[in-house]
């Protein structure tokens, strides 16, 4: 028997009428493909990708799940930023992708190919080292090839910053030795151009 709702729709109706539209909507849904930035592939094997490395193309022959920390420190030889925390979480593998800062260790490769990438080896001044060592603001030094990179990124952008301002700019970056007060102070220092 088939049952009819208050406006005159059968149950059975509704229901066929509803399964139509969830079939009907399934097939214009977007999908992942169609939803993707436009350019992107899937890549899987060896793959060979040029980087553009301080200032210098670079090439290296890479699996597609390389990070860009693998490729400068085992293919490149740049060792400065450090594999501390692998998830990004220690900020020592800080390094400048088209000038803003990023995790080495939680960046694809391939996903900077065409990015203009810059190391601690490649900072173009001296500055941000030099308020280091004139602060004293390094112990065992691992965290500092990161901090170094972090703070000429954060100054860049924040060159008038208060001491507020690169606490928080800064936050992403930790020391096991505990040098938080010199890396401040050598910070302070460079806004002050001392
Ligand atoms: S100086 Fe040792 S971790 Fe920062």
């Amino acid at each position: 028997m088939t049952q009819q709702t208050s406006k005159g729709v059968s149950r059975r109706g509704f229901l066929k009428g509803s399964s139509a539209a969830v079939a009907a909507s399934t097939v214009v849904a977007p999908t992942v493909s169609e939803g993707a930035e436009p350019g992107l592939e899937v890549v899987s094997g060896e793959t060979s990708i040029t980087l553009m490395v301080n200032g210098k193309s670079m090439k290296a022959t890479i699996e597609p799940r390389t990070t860009l920390l693998e490729v400068l420190r085992y293919e490149f030889d740049l060792t400065g930023a450090k594999p501390v925390s692998l998830d990004g979480s220690s900020g020592a593998s800080t390094v400048l992708v088209d000038g803003r800062p990023v995790m080495a260790s939680t960046t694809l490769a391939l996903t900077v190919v065409d990015k203009e990438i810059i190391t601690c080896e490649g900072l173009n001044d001296n500055a941000v080292p030099s308020a280091f060592v004139e602060h004293d603001a390094q112990q065992c030094g691992f965290c500092t090839p990161g901090f170094v990179v972090a703070v000429r990124a954060f100054l860049n952008r924040n060159p008038d910053a208060t001491e507020e301002q690169i606490r928080t700019g800064l936050n992403g970056n930790i020391c096991r030795c505990g040098t938080y007060a010199n890396v401040l102070q050598a910070v302070i220092a460079l806004v002050k151009g001392n």
